[in-house]
């Protein structure tokens, strides 16, 4: 009982099996397809199901995919499920606000799970419009906050020995690098400096090979706490808020990262932050990436198509200053005096990261232009430019002055 809505992104090989997969599952469930749905950030395939009791569920189907990035392939996925299932168990407060979890489906080389479907709009939803509202997007915040941190994060905390941020973000963006190679534009990997948005900028395997052989630039800002690993990916499409109840948002908080270990909880403010600059309007919009009508010049503009909504702006350089006030966040973090130049570099890191995510992507996704294919090479260049100016200058101000000052490294989004 199943219908044929199912959309084909691409007729690759993968896209087919998905689709007779997604038939099979759904015919087992007894399940009608009502809609696809591409607001997420991986391969992953998700679809809205009608269930025979008349109940909405979603679908979340991942096959391998040769080439998939780790974080995105399906090894990653099958943790996600065991972090859904960790966070439940050990973290029982959590569950009203976390997503649950029905079933599970598993192959040789795909694994699917179905959890219900939770009518929502995303944590930024109320920033994107002519009209924003930050003070909606604050409370939002503040709600999902403190269930995290009262609930999940500071049940658990150990000490972390300095080297992170050399061996989670540098050794990832060297162990990626082939990939931006492959597919991006060669003038943006190939040369030794590049002018983003009138800003010089060193190569980022120099950076990263710079953090690597200077570790004293980063000693400093490194963890000296984990917490418990209540999530790990929080960007902002992770965030579903689902209604109000006494005046007060209510939310649900959904798809981990796919770890069991003690987290580095600013990893995960980082993704907030790097919702905000980057990532979610660039994937609605696109980017608009400009070379002066010279292809071959070191020196590019970068923006998201129509320019960064500009409640995300407000918000994204609002963000540190909410977490340094916030009630529950602050002292999670009081002995760990690096946090905010933490929280400033990963988010540089995040940028390269995600671009070569976008690489490994090839769900067709919906644009609010329209239902058109945002190139997968438009959305990493975007990614990877903007991470190469966000890098550069975190790392000159740890050159310079030893922290990154969030007020002057945020005024990089005016440019
Ligand atoms: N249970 C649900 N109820 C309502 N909407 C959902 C649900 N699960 C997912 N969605 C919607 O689908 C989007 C993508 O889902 P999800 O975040 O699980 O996947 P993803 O980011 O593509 O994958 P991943 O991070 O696992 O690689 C969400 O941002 C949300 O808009
Ligand atoms: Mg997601």
């Amino acid at each position: 009982m199943t219908t044929a809505t199912v959309r084909i992104p691409e007729q690759t090989s993968i896209g087919i099996r998905e689709n007779e997969l997604i038939e099979e599952l759904t015919s087992e469930l007894r399940a009608n397809v009502e809609e696809e749905v591409t607001e997420g950030g991986s391969p992953a395939r998700l679809l809205r199901l009608l269930m025979p009791d008349g109940s909405r569920q979603v679908l979340k189907l991942q096959v391998e995919m040769p080439g998939a990035v780790d974080g995105h392939d399906l090894e990653s996925f099958r943790v996600k499920l065991r972090q859904i299932d960790k966070i439940r168990a050990d973290a029982p407060a959590l569950r009203e606000v976390y997503t649950d979890k029905l079933r599970e489906f598993h192959g040789h080389d795909w694994s699917a799970y179905t959890m219900p479907y939770y009518p929502n709009e995303d944590i930024a939803a109320s920033i994107r419009g002519e009209d924003p509202r930050v003070e909606e997007f604050f409370d939002r915040f503040d709600v999902t906050m403190t269930a995290l941190a009262e609930r999940g994060w500071s049940l658990e905390e150990s000490r972390s020995e300095p080297g992170q941020i050399s061996e989670i973000h540098a050794d990832r963006l060297t162990r990626r690098f082939w990939l931006l190679e492959k597919h991006l534009p060669s003038q943006y990997t190939s040369q030794e400096r590049l002018v983003v948005n009138g800003v010089p900028c060193r190569h980022p395997l120099e950076i990263a090979k710079l953090l690597s052989e200077r570790p004293e630039l980063t000693r400093h800002v490194d963890a000296t706490r984990l917490h418990f690993p209540a999530h790990g990916d929080l960007n902002t499409r992770n965030v579903l808020i689902t209604g109000e109840r006494d005046g007060r948002p209510t939310v649900r908080i959904i798809d981990p990262r796919g770890t069991l270990q003690p987290w580095d909880i600013v990893y995960d403010w980082g993704k907030v932050l790097f919702s905000l600059t980057v990532w979610d309007a660039g994937l609605r919009e696109g980017f608009q990436i400009d070379t002066a009508g010279d292809p071959s010049s070191p020196e590019v503009s970068v923006h998201q198509r129509g320019g960064l909504y500009p409640g995300y702006r407000t918000a994204a350089q609002r963000l540190v200053g909410a977490i340094a006030q916030h009630a529950h966040l602050a002292p999670l973090v009081a002995d760990d005096p690096g946090w905010r130049s933490r929280l400033l570099l990963g988010h540089g890191f995040h940028l390269l990261a995600e671009a070569a995510c976008r690489l490994s992507d090839i769900k067709k996704r919906a644009s609010s232009a329209g239902d058109v294919d945002l190139s997968p090479i438009e959305l990493a260049s975007g990614h990877y430019l903007l991470g190469v100016l966000f890098l550069e200058n975190a790392v000159a101000q740890l050159e310079d002055r030893g922290e990154i000052d969030p007020v002057s490294h945020l005024a990089l989004l005016d440019l």
